[in-house]
C-alpha cells in the first residue's frame, strides 16, 4: 500500500528490563525495568554515569546476555526465549557490534578483517572481498585495505571494525563507546562514518557514549540513571549538554519510572 513504506517501524523495544548481578553475598540491580521502543533509521544516543547500566542494556539488546526479567524484541521477535543456536543465528543476520576497543584480529589485513564474517555467514548474501573492499571505500580506507591493524591509526582501526560490523548488512548497529579511545579528530571521523551508513543504508544505530560529539549529533537521547531511564529526549544541544552531563552526575537527573 503506498505510504506503508514510509511506516517508521520498531527494530528494539524493550519491556521493564531488569539484570541482576550477583557479587558475592551481594546482589547488584544493573537494570531496574528499562522500557524503551527504537525506531527503524533512528539513530539513538545512551548517556549516563559509570555504572548506571549502559553497557548492560547494549548487551541485553544485542542477545549478548540475558535478562533477569523482561523482553527484549528484535524486528519483533521476542529474543529472550531463543536458545543459543537461535540466538546466535539473530546476532549474526541483524546485529553489529562496535565496541570501545576494536577487537580486530591483528594477523589478518583490513580487508581480511572485514570479509571474514562474510565468509562465515549462513546465508551469504555478498561477495567477501568485493563487499569489504565497498565498505573499507565508503569509511574512506580504500588505500588502507591491505594495512594490518598495527599499521593503522586508532581511527583508523575503529572504521574497520564498523566496516567489520556491517559486513552482512545488519539492520542494527549497537555501538559502546565507539569513539572511546579516540582523539577528537579520529572521533569525529568515526562519528561521520556512522552517520553517512545510517543515512545510506537506514541502519539503525544505537550508541552508548561519554562524548559530547556523538551525543549532540543522535536523533535522540535516553539517559540512564542507577538502571533506570532518567530522561528520553529528542536531541541535546551543545550547551545544555554539559548541564545534562552535570545533572548526572550530581544525581540530580532521578530516574522517570521508580519502580518497587
Ligand atoms: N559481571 C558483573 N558482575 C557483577 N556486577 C556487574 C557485572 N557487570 C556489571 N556489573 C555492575 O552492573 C552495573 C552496571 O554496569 P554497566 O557495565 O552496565 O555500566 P555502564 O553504564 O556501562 O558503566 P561505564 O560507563 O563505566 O561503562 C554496575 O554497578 C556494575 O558494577
Ligand atoms: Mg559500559
Amino acid at each position: 500500500m503506498p505510504g506503508d513504506n514510509h511506516k517508521p517501524r520498531s527494530v528494539v523495544q524493550t519491556i521493564d528490563l531488569k539484570k541482576e548481578l550477583s557479587l558475592g553475598t551481594v546482589t547488584v540491580h544493573a537494570l531496574r525495568g528499562v522500557s524503551m521502543n527504537v525506531l527503524s533509521g533512528e539513530f539513538l544516543g545512551i548517556i549516563g554515569p559509570s555504572g548506571s547500566g549502559k553497557s548492560t542494556l547494549l548487551g541485553l539488546i544485542g542477545g549478548l546476555d540475558t535478562p533477569t526479567s523482561g523482553k527484549v524484541y528484535i524486528d519483533g521477535l521476542d529474543i529472550t526465549e531463543l536458545d543459543e543456536r537461535s540466538l546466535t543465528k539473530i546476532r549474526n543476520e541483524k546485529i553489529g557490534f562496535i565496541f570501545q576497543f576494536f577487537n580486530l584480529i591483528p594477523t589478518l589485513t583490513a580487508l581480511e578483517n572485514v570479509a571474514l564474517p562474510i565468509q562465515f555467514a549462513r546465508k551469504r548474501k555478498f561477495n567477501p572481498n568485493r563487499r569489504a573492499a565497498e565498505l573499507l571505500e565508503l569509511l574512506g580506507l580504500g588505500d588502507r585495505m591491505h594495512h594490518r591493524p598495527n599499521q593503522l591509526s586508532g581511527g583508523q582501526q575503529q572504521r574497520v571494525a564498523i566496516a567489520r560490523a556491517l559486513a552482512n548488512e545488519p539492520p542494527l548497529l549497537l555501538c559502546d563507546e565507539p569513539t572511546g579511545n579516540l582523539d577528537t579528530k579520529s572521533g569525529e571521523v568515526v562519528l561521520q562514518a556512522l552517520r553517512g551508513v545510517q543515512k545510506q543504508t537506514n541502519t539503525t544505530i544505537i550508541v552508548v557514549t561519554h562524548d559530547m560529539e556523538v551525543a549532540t549529533r543522535a536523533d535522540r537521547i535516553i539517559s540512564l540513571v542507577d538502571g533506570q531511564i532518567a530522561q528520553d529526549v529528542p536531541s541535546v544541544k551543545e550547551e545544555s549538554f554539559a548541564k545534562l552531563k552535570n545533572k548526572l552526575s550530581t544525581g540530580e537527573l532521578a530516574p522517570i519510572v521508580t519502580k518497587e
